[in-house]
C-alpha cells in the first residue's frame, strides 16, 4: 500500500483553486481544514443567506461546487481524492488524497477553473453542437445528477415563467432586497457579487430572467438570448443530494468552460417553494428534484472579457483545525450588518 501524502503546500494550492468555485452571491460559505493527514470541508453557517436561502440548499450546493473543484485541482497535481461525504454531523466531506497518475484530461479540466466566469449576458443565437450537449449531460451523470435540456416550447415557457414569477416575488420582499443589497454591488469586497459582473434583468417573457443584483452595470450583449436552457436535477432532495448537485454543477460548468462555452447558474426560481414546484412538475414531469437552472451558450464575437470575481484570502478559509464557530465569537468585520 502506498502511504504517501501531499504536503501542506500542495493542499493549499488545491484549496486555492477550489475556492474559485461558484457560490450563491459569491458568499463562499466554506471552511477547509488540513491536519497533515486528511482534508475536511465544512459549511460556514454564518455565511448562509437567511432570506434568499432559508433551507440552506444553496449553501450546500455551493460547498458541493467547491468540493468538486478541489478534486479536479488535486487530480491535476497528481492526487486522487477519496471522498467520504457527510461522515458525521457538521462535516460535509472528509477527503483522503492518494497518489494518482495525472492525465491530460485532468489538466484540461483544472485549467478551466481560473477561466470560468458566471456570465449573465445574453448568449449568441448559435446552437450548441449535439456532441457538446452530450459532454455536458455526461459530466452531470458522472456525479449522480441529471442535466435536463429544456427545448420544447411548453417546458421553456414554464421555466421562463417560473423565473419571472420568482423575480417578482423577491422584488416584493423587503428582507430579501436588504440581503441582496448587502451581498452585491460592491466592486472591491472580498465576497459578494460585484456590480461590474451583473446586467439588468431582461423583461422579455421569452428569455430566462437573470437575478437582479444591486447596481448592475455590465453592458448586456445585443439581440435575443440564444442560451441553451438546462435544469440540473437529482432523484431526491436530501443534504447528500444537494451536495452532489453542487459537485455536478461544478462538473457541468467546468466542462462548458473547457468547451469554450459561457455559462451561468440561476437558482432564484428554485429558492421559492411555489416556483420550484412548477419546475418540478412542468419541466421534470414531477419525477426529479430541481436544484439549479443553468444557461449555457456562446458569447457574441465582440463581447468583452469578464473580470474574475474576488475571493476571500486563503488564510481565512483554510486552517489546521476546525474553528469553534458559534457562541461567544466576535462576528468578523465584513459580515457585520448582513
Ligand atoms: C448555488 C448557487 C446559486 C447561484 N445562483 C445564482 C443566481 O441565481 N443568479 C446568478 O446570476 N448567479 C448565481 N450564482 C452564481 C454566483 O453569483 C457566482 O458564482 C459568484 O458571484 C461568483 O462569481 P463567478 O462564478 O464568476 O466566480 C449561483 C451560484 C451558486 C453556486
Amino acid at each position: 500500500m502506498d502511504h504517501r501524502m501531499p504536503d501542506a503546500y500542495t493542499v493549499r494550492a488545491a484549496v486555492a483553486l477550489a475556492v474559485r468555485a461558484p457560490s450563491v452571491h459569491n458568499s463562499q460559505p466554506w471552511q477547509w481544514h488540513f491536519d497533515g493527514r486528511t482534508v475536511e470541508l465544512r459549511a460556514d453557517p454564518r455565511r448562509r443567506l437567511r432570506r434568499t436561502d432559508p433551507d440552506g440548499r444553496d449553501l450546500l450546493v455551493s460547498c458541493g461546487c467547491a468540493l468538486h473543484h478541489f478534486t479536479v485541482a488535486a487530480a491535476a497535481m497528481g492526487w486522487a481524492a477519496q471522498i467520504h461525504r457527510l461522515p458525521e454531523p457538521g462535516l460535509l466531506a472528509r477527503i483522503v488524497l492518494v497518489p494518482h497518475d495525472t492525465r491530460d484530461g485532468d489538466i484540461a479540466l483544472a485549467a478551466a477553473i481560473p477561466r470560468r466566469r458566471s456570465d449573465r449576458r445574453r448568449f449568441a443565437e448559435r446552437p450548441l453542437p449535439v456532441r457538446d450537449e452530450v459532454f455536458l449531460q455526461k459530466s452531470a451523470a458522472d456525479q449522480g445528477a441529471v442535466l435536463r435540456i429544456v427545448t420544447e416550447a411548453p417546458q421553456r415557457s414554464a421555466l421562463t415563467g417560473a423565473a419571472a414569477e420568482a423575480g417578482g416575488l423577491h422584488r416584493d420582499d423587503p428582507d430579501y432586497e436588504i440581503e441582496l443589497a448587502a451581498w452585491s454591488g460592491h466592486d472591491y469586497a472580498p465576497d459578494g457579487v460585484p456590480a461590474r459582473n451583473t446586467v439588468l434583468a431582461s423583461a422579455s417573457p421569452h428569455e430566462l430572467r437573470v437575478r437582479e443584483f444591486a447596481g448592475a452595470r455590465l453592458p448586456d450583449t445585443a439581440g435575443p438570448d440564444g442560451a441553451l436552457l438546462t435544469v440540473l436535477a437529482t432523484k431526491g432532495d436530501s443534504a447528500l443530494d444537494r451536495l452532489r448537485a453542487g459537485e455536478a454543477a461544478s462538473a457541468v460548468l467546468l466542462t462548458a468552460t473547457r468547451l469554450n462555452l459561457a455559462s451561468c447558474v440561476n437558482t432564484e426560481p428554485i429558492e421559492l417553494t411555489s416556483t420550484r414546484g412548477l419546475i418540478r412538475d412542468c419541466v421534470l414531469d414531477g419525477r426529479l428534484e430541481p436544484q439549479l437552472v443553468v444557461r449555457v451558450g456562446s458569447l457574441p464575437e465582440d463581447a468583452t472579457p469578464l473580470p474574475a470575481t474576488p475571493r476571500r484570502p486563503i488564510g481565512e478559509v483554510l486552517r489546521p483545525h476546525p474553528h469553534p464557530y458559534g457562541a461567544g465569537l466576535p462576528i468578523p468585520e465584513q459580515l457585520r450588518g448582513r
